[in-house]
């Protein structure tokens, strides 16, 4: 029978504690089973919660929790629909496969779901939601973003009052670290990822976070709540931080600027544009101290003006505390649509037209020593009506070529572009120019 877009979360209090199902017992899934398992009644005023089964694919790992006393499943879409559970969390990853089958199973049940999966609900998002109404379960995704900093309660529940057409932030724990440990050990890229990889900081596969697309999901996710509009993450435009040098991040510096990797969803109108990249901060501004794996975020709102957040976005104990809010919103009876408005409802919002977005940009060029070197560039970019904000020479290198930075006065995104190509173009150029967006914010 269809029901209302508000999910009934009526729980179960007073009877028995609620019975949850865990698929996926990796680093986040542990967390969450050895605090449900230490703290049955966290949320004492609205009922107990007790973990009766779970499921991931290998039964004989060993693992830092016993979970003997669970009710072993080996396929993730049969713990979703067995009746031996009341609420499916989902822990295992991944925006399709097992992940989806068993959200889906579980939705079209009408169970209700808890998920950390931003690549799932980034990409499906909008069809879970509606499968969601059309059944009445819950689906709440708290630690989906920024792990334990409730992002997401915020934009869901504490600013539906006010209308949000901004929100930018730093959205990826991995990226963070490594650009971070790049500017403060003067490492390189690569030496600086292989030591990520080697302490657990990052996946032995690190392209989906530091290709941006970790980055990507969230900010799919955020804009989708902020703006009340079905999740894209195809329309999103998505940098990564594998081009950053370390001498940018010097020269940035010398500027007054950090590299971050930000992740920003601005809408106008009907229009949004959700995109993630490097950009130069200024140093002085919060996102730039935002340092090592630290995530955060800014949300403009026409009421409430700017308002910030910041916090871990990753790890057991934050992610898992998320997941257990979840839970006891459920428990609690929460009745709100997935992603602000019925999922009948939602449309994605219209991506907006590169051509008219603005920015001020970082070129890093490499010229030969040549006379008249300085005034061929300066022409290059007058004619595409750009102006020079700052400018940086530094002295010539072996070789004969001679280092040259400068920032502009922010202007269309189409005439930087039409200058990156103008400058390539000048003999006295040994190189195509490396450009960094400027930080808008
Ligand atoms: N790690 C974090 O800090 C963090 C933060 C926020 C959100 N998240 C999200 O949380 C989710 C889980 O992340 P994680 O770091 O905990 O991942 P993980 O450590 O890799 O754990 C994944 C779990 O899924 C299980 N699994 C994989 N394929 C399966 C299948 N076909 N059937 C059943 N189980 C399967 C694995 O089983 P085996 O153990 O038997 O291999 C493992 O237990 C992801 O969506 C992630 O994006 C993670």
């Amino acid at each position: 029978m269809p029901t209302s877009p508000f999910p009934d979360t009526t729980p179960l209090p007073g009877k028995r504690p609620l019975r949850i199902g865990v698929a996926g017992v990796g680093v986040v899934g542990q967390g969450v089973i050895k605090y449900l398992s230490e703290h049955p009644d966290f949320a004492p005023a609205i009922g107990e919660v007790v973990v009766t089964a779970v499921s991931a694919r290998d039964r004989y790992r060993k693992r830092d929790v016993d979970l003997t006393s669970y009710q072993w499943f080996d396929d993730p879409v049969a713990l979703a629909t067995s009746d031996a559970i009341d609420l499916f969390v989902e822990l295992i990853g991944g925006s399709e496969g097992p992940a989806k089958a068993a959200v889906e199973a579980a939705l079209a049940l009408g169970r209700p779901v808890v998920t950390a999966n931003k690549a799932l609900l980034a990409i499906h998002g909008h069809a879970l939601a509606k499968t969601a109404e059309r059944t009445g379960a819950a689906l709440l995704f708290e630690a989906a973003v920024m792990g334990g900093t409730p992002a997401v309660k915020m934009l869901r529940e504490g600013l539906t009052g006010d209308q949000v057409d901004r929100v930018a932030g730093i959205l990826n724990g991995t990226c963070n670290y490594i650009l971070s440990e790049m500017e403060a050990s003067g490492r390189s890229f690569a030496e600086v990822l292989s030591e990520a990889q080697a302490k657990g900081f990052a996946e032995a596969d690190p392209t989906t976070d530091i290709g941006g697309f970790d980055a990507g999901h969230k900010i799919t996710l955020l804009g989708a709540l902020a703006f009340g509009a079905a999740p894209d993450f195809a329309a999103a435009d998505v940098q990564g931080i594998e081009a950053v040098d370390l001498i940018d991040i010097r020269l940035a510096h010398d500027l007054g600027y950090r590299i971050k990797l930000i992740a920003e969803a601005t809408r106008d109108g009907d229009f949004a544009s959700v995109r993630v990249h490097p950009a130069l901060t200024p140093l002085g501004h919060p996102l730039a101290q935002a340092g090592g794996s630290l995530n955060a975020l800014f949300i403009e709102g026409r009421r409430i003006g700017r308002l910030f957040l910041q916090g871990t976005g990753a790890g057991q104990g934050p992610t898992a505390a998320a997941v257990a809010a979840d839970i006891a919103d459920y428990l609690a009876g929460g009745r709100r649509p997935v992603f602000q408005r019925p999922a009948v409802e939602l449309q994605p919002l219209k991506p907006a037209d590169h051509a008219k977005r603005t920015t001020a940009a970082y070129f890093r060029l490499r010229v030969h020593d040549h006379p008249g070197v300085i005034a061929a560039i300066s022409d290059a970019l007058a004619r595409c009506e750009l102006s020079i904000d700052s400018f940086l020479q530094r002295s010539v290198q072996p070789g004969g070529l001679v280092p040259i930075v400068l920032t502009t006065r922010p202007a269309l995104e189409t005439q930087i572009d039409a200058a990156v190509a103008a400058i390539a173009a000048l003999d006295v150029v040994a190189e195509p120019p490396r450009m960094i967006r400027i930080a808008m914010i």
